[in-house]
């Protein structure tokens, strides 16, 4: 199986941990853009499948509305039951990277609503240890040298990726070399330094399952 198809797998099967007539949390990237083409066609079928959404970015607020699917604001929900979102990188207890879709902030602030993280990806994305996939950061403009000077103070390279901007006005720095052994603890402190953000860690809110699209099938890992 391709890659894409692993995907649509993963996309597929994450519809049945949205219980009927819910609101659910919708995430970003190209993982969830299957989600989101699934959502659509339920939707179809079933008026009723879903109430709602709250959405994590422009780039899914755009999908999910050219498919007729309602989008709410996430000041107007008290909790969701469940957020689907893919990672860029996810260990073996749940803990992932993200942002390499620059969405990392709204994706955080939208978990954060939701009792349950259902994490959907392709098995390349599961790592002994995070650190393999360069690390984004969302700074403030003006922070941005500063803190690319001290992740090089932990063995860090960092850069500001180029030509973006996120939906709210920052730019992403991302961090390549370094080894992320206690990602709860490295969340909490890097999202001290003045400037920064959002870290893409999400140790805090880390997935309960992930549904691993393999060559097998999905694979369901609860953590
Ligand atoms: C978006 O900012 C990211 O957090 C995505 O969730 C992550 O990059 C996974 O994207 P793909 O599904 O496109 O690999």
């Amino acid at each position: 199986m391709t890659q894409d198809e692993l995907k649509t797998l993963v996309g597929q099967a994450a519809l049945q941990y949205v219980p009927e007539g819910s609101i659910v949390g919708v995430g970003t990237g190209s993982t969830v853009d299957k989600f989101i083409d699934a959502l659509g066609e339920a939707l179809k079928a079933n008026p009723q499948r879903v109430a709602g959404v709250v959405s994590s970015s422009v780039r899914s607020t755009q999908r999910l509305q050219a498919l007729g699917v309602p989008v709410l604001e996430a000041e107007a929900v008290t909790g969701l039951g469940v957020y689907i979102d893919g990672a860029d990188e996810i260990d073996h207890a749940g803990n992932m990277v993200k942002g390499g879709g620059a969405a990392l902030t709204r994706e955080k602030i939208v978990a954060e609503l939701a009792e349950r993280f259902v994490c959907i990806a392709d098995d390349s994305k599961l790592v002994e240890a995070l650190g393999r996939f360069p690390l984004p950061v969302e700074v403030i403009p003006m922070a941005a040298a500063q803190v690319i000077r001290a992740f090089a103070a932990l063995g860090g390279q960092a850069q500001v990726r180029a030509g973006v901007t996120t939906d709210n006005g920052n730019v992403i720095v991302d961090v390549k070399g370094l080894q992320i052994t206690q990602p709860a603890q490295f969340e909490a402190d890097v999202n001290q330094w003045p400037g920064v953000v959002t870290v893409g860690v999400f140790a805090r809110n880390k997935a309960d399952v992930c549904l691993l699209g393999t060559a097998q099938g999905v694979k369901t890992l609860s953590f």
